[in-house]
């Protein structure tokens, strides 16, 4: 896609409505600091469109970009930081929830698994509910420059083991540094959110 113009149009708190939007959206899903807002930027060739931060927990609202008047790329808050409020903790969870029940433009799913790391338990909890919901899920393993080539496909297979990864479901190295799997990325958004 080329990137004409992309704006934060909604930004949703714990307590605001969603929006009814009538594009087709791709939302971002993943634990804190997993480098989601760092995707959506490599995606839209901008900086720091989306706030970035080596301190987790950045994103703490349901951001609403949109793309060309095409498309929303939704940014959605990270799970599992401990070091949020109780209270703030325990509305995450209720409201990525509610979003993916209840949007009716969303059209499919990434789920960001740090390339590093075995997956968390709730990475394995949001995986099912994703497919659960009928969902199309991509998997999209983060920070790739940060391993050797050599273990690229052994952290793979972790990750996949430890999701159970059913058969057709895409995995995307990826990485913000050096773009790598961007384009793959895009092809997919094309074909399954925009035909
Ligand atoms: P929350 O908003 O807290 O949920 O985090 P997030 O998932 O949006 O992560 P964010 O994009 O803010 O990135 C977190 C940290 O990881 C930042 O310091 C980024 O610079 C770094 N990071 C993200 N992606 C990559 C990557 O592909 N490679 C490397 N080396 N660092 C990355
Ligand atoms: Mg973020």
């Amino acid at each position: 896609m080329v990137i004409k113009n992309v704006n934060l149009e909604t930004v949703c708190g714990i307590t605001s409505k969603l929006p009814k939007n009538t594009l087709p959206e791709v939302a971002f899903a993943g634990k804190s600091n997993v480098g989601k807002s760092s995707l959506i930027n490599a995606l839209v060739n901008r900086k720091s469109l989306a706030r970035t931060s080596g301190q987790p927990g950045k994103t703490q609202t349901i951001n609403f970009y949109n793309v060309n008047e095409e498309m929303y790329i939704v940014d959605l808050p990270g799970y599992g930081y401990a070091k949020v409020s109780k209270e703030v903790a325990a509305k995450w969870g209720p409201m990525i929830e509610n979003y993916l029940h209840t949007s009716e433009q969303l059209r499919m799913v990434f789920l960001l698994i740090d390339l590093r790391h075995k997956p968390t338990n709730n990475d394995v909890q949001m995986y099912r509910w994703i497919l659960s919901n009928g969902f199309s899920p991509v998997i999209v393993a983060t920070k790739a420059d940060k391993i050797k080539r050599s273990q690229l496909q052994k952290q793979l297979k972790l990750l996949k083991d430890t999701l159970k990864v059913i058969e057709g479901v895409p995995i995307v190295p990826f990485s913000a540094v050096t773009k790598a799997g961007r384009d793959e990325i895009w092809e997919l958004i094309e074909e399954y959110a925009l035909t």
